[in-house]
């Protein structure tokens, strides 16, 4: 297999992995930082590297795990509050190895469509999650609604704003068989 093959092995072998796969097994800084040095080398339109990153880690887990289980309390979104889901919030940030905040720094200039940082941003967090797959670090991007309110857990920049978490763990299975429709019904060959 030539390198390019086992760019698209990792591509399509890599799966969303969710907390309750993942194992004991602490990942350690080292591969954090590899994570987020691939997630660097994303494309950004004018080069305005708009992704930014809070690595919640250690004892800051469980002041994050309590954080969004007490945003949750505040208002439990589409119903009334259930102690099942405000336990599973908390278990979620308490069974991963460590939480990214997942931001983006909007160009003070505004020399690009706000899209286009958006877009930067996901691609930083797709060379994130490749990488840490190549790792044997699972993970998945979570948009909950307090999202909104992580300006009260960490200090964003002006112009920073939250798009989700990414949530991150080694694993023994990754639990979901990958399931994708058929590529060329999304494709249109224009030749003439
Ligand atoms: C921008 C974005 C937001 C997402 N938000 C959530 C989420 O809030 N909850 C969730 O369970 N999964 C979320 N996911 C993960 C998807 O559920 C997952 O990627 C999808 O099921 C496909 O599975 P795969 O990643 O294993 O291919 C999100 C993914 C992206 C790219």
């Amino acid at each position: 297999m030539n390198e390019l093959d086992i760019v698209q092995r990792v591509i399509a072998d890599r799966r969303s992995v969710f907390p309750k796969a993942f194992s004991s097994d602490l990942v350690t800084d080292e591969n954090i930082e590899q994570m987020l040095e691939s997630a660097n080398w994303a494309p950004s339109h004018k080069l305005t590297e708009p992704w930014r990153f809070h690595v919640v880690r250690d004892e800051a887990l469980a002041r994050l795990a309590h954080f969004m289980a007490e945003k949750y309390r505040e208002d439990p979104k589409g119903g009334h509050f259930l102690q099942k889901k405000y336990d599973s919030i908390k278990a979620k940030v308490t069974r991963s190895s460590a939480v990214i905040i997942i931001c983006m720094q909007r160009d003070p200039e505004e020399r690009v469509p706000e899209w286009e940082e958006q877009a930067a941003v996901a691609m930083a967090v797709q060379n994130m999650s490749l990488r840490g797959w190549s790792l044997g670090v699972g993970g998945y991007w979570s948009t909950p609604p307090f999202r909104k309110a992580i300006h009260e857990f960490i200090d964003l920049s002006a112009g920073e704003s939250c798009l989700g978490f990414f949530y991150l763990g080694h694993f023994a299975q990754a639990g979901q068989p990958p399931v994708r429709s058929p590529w060329q019904e999304k494709v249109q060959w224009i030749r003439e």
